[in-house]
C-alpha cells in the first residue's frame, strides 16, 4: 500500500481512494558529475516530484556514470532495472540514426536557437521513435552548451587539426566531423578526458565551456577554439517498462516535473555560458573565436554525407530557416 494511502487509512473512507500506484523511488542515471548542470536539473526534478506527490515519489540520482556508461544505462532502461536517465542525444543517435541530424554543424548558433529548434515539430517528432526503436519514452530535450575544441597545441587554421588525435564522444556525426578534418578521432567517455589530456593520449578534445571549466580541462591546454560548431542536446527518458506500469496520474506528474527540469537548462545556460567563458579567460589558455568560415568546404562534405543518411537533416534545416 502506498505511503499516501497508509496515511488515509486512518480516515474513515480511505480504501476507496487508494487506487494509485505504489510509492516509488525512481533511479535516475547520468554520465556527468554531480556538479554538472544536468545533475542539478535532475535534483530539481526530484524535489518537484516529491512535493507534488505529497512525498509519495522520490528520485535517487546516480551521477558520474556510477551505473555504467550510457549504452549500459540504455540496456538497464530497456529491462526496467533503471527507471530514468538524462542521456546525450549522441547515445540516441547510436540507436536511431535520425537523431544524428541534430548534430549538423551550425544548425543552431547558440543555446537560445537550440531551444527554439528542439521544441519545434521535427525534433519533437524524433522522440516518438524512441519507444519502438529504443524501449524508452522520451519526455523531452535538455541541452549542454555549444561544442568547442580545446587543444594542447596552438592552432592557426583548420589544417592544424589534420593528423592530430582528438577526443570525441563516441557517436557517428562527430566522428565524421573530425575524420573530415583529417584528425584521428579518439572516442572516449567524459570520465577519462582529463587524464587523456594530461598524459598526452590525445592532442585535443571536443568539449564545451562547462566541461573545460568544471573538469579543469584547461590545465593541460594551449588553445580553446571557440567555434560553437554544434549543439549538444540531451534527452530525458523513462524506461518503457516502468512507464507501462505507471498510472495516468503518475505519468502526468513524471512528464511535467521532468519537462520543467529539462526546460530550465536552456535558460540556465543562456545565463551562465558567458560567466564560464570569463573564468576560462582568466587561465593561461588562448581563446580563438571562429565561425563556419574557419571550417570552409569541410562542412559541405559533412552535410552531403548526412543528407544521404537521413531525410531529417533537410527538415531540420527548413525549421532553422523558418524559425531562427
Ligand atoms: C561529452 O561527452 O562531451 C559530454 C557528455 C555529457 C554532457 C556533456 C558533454
Amino acid at each position: 500500500m502506498s505511503r499516501r494511502c497508509r496515511r488515509w487509512v486512518a480516515g474513515v473512507f480511505a480504501l476507496a481512494l487508494c487506487t494509485g500506484a505504489d510509492a516509488k523511488d525512481f533511479k535516475l542515471g547520468l554520465i556527468v558529475p554531480g556538479s554538472h548542470a544536468w545533475s542539478q536539473a535532475a535534483e530539481r526534478m526530484g524535489e518537484a516530484l516529491e512535493k507534488r506527490s505529497d512525498g509519495e515519489h522520490t528520485v535517487s540520482i546516480f551521477p558520474s556514470g556510477q551505473l555504467g556508461d550510457e549504452s549500459q544505462m540504455m540496456r538497464q532502461l530497456q529491462t526496467g532495472a533503471l527507471d530514468m536517465a538524462f542521456l546525450t542525444v549522441a547515445e540516441m543517435s547510436n540507436r536511431v540514426t535520425d537523431f544524428g541530424a541534430l548534430y549538423a554543424p551550425y544548425l543552431a548558433d547558440n543555446v537560445a536557437e537550440a531551444d527554439t529548434l528542439l521544441h519545434a515539430d521535427t525534433a519533437q517528432g524524433l522522440l516518438e521513435q524512441l519507444p519502438r526503436k529504443a524501449g524508452v519514452v522520451g519526455i523531452g530535450y535538455g541541452i549542454a552548451t555549444m561544442r568547442l575544441m580545446l587543444t594542447t597545441y596552438g592552432i592557426d587554421d583548420v589544417g592544424d587539426i589534420d593528423g592530430h588525435k582528438m577526443r570525441i564522444t563516441p557517436f557517428d556525426p562527430i566522428k565524421d566531423f573530425y575524420n573530415i578534418l583529417g584528425a584521428a578521432s579518439t572516442p572516449m567517455p567524459l570520465t577519462d578526458v582529463y587524464d587523456a589530456m594530461a598524459n598526452g593520449q590525445v592532442d585535443g578534445v571536443d568539449a564545451d565551456i562547462e566541461l573545460v571549466w568544471k573538469l579543469n580541462l584547461y590545465d593541460h591546454a594551449d588553445t580553446l577554439l571557440y567555434s560553437n560548431h554544434m549543439m549538444f542536446p540531451m534527452v530525458g527518458v523513462v524506461s518503457g517498462r516502468v512507464w507501462a506500469n505507471l498510472g495516468e496520474a503518475d505519468r502526468k506528474l513524471v512528464r511535467e516535473t521532468m519537462s520543467a527540469s529539462l526546460d530550465s537548462l536552456f535558460d540556465q545556460y543562456v545565463e551562465v555560458t558567458e560567466e564560464m567563458r570569463r573564468k576560462v579567460e582568466g587561465t593561461d589558455v588562448e581563446i580563438m573565436e571562429v565561425g563556419p568560415e574557419f571550417f570552409g568546404e569541410k562542412l559541405d562534405v559533412w552535410e552531403q554525407r548526412w543528407r544521404e543518411r537521413t531525410p531529417v537533416l533537410e527538415e531540420l534545416r527548413a525549421d532553422a530557416e523558418r524559425l531562427l
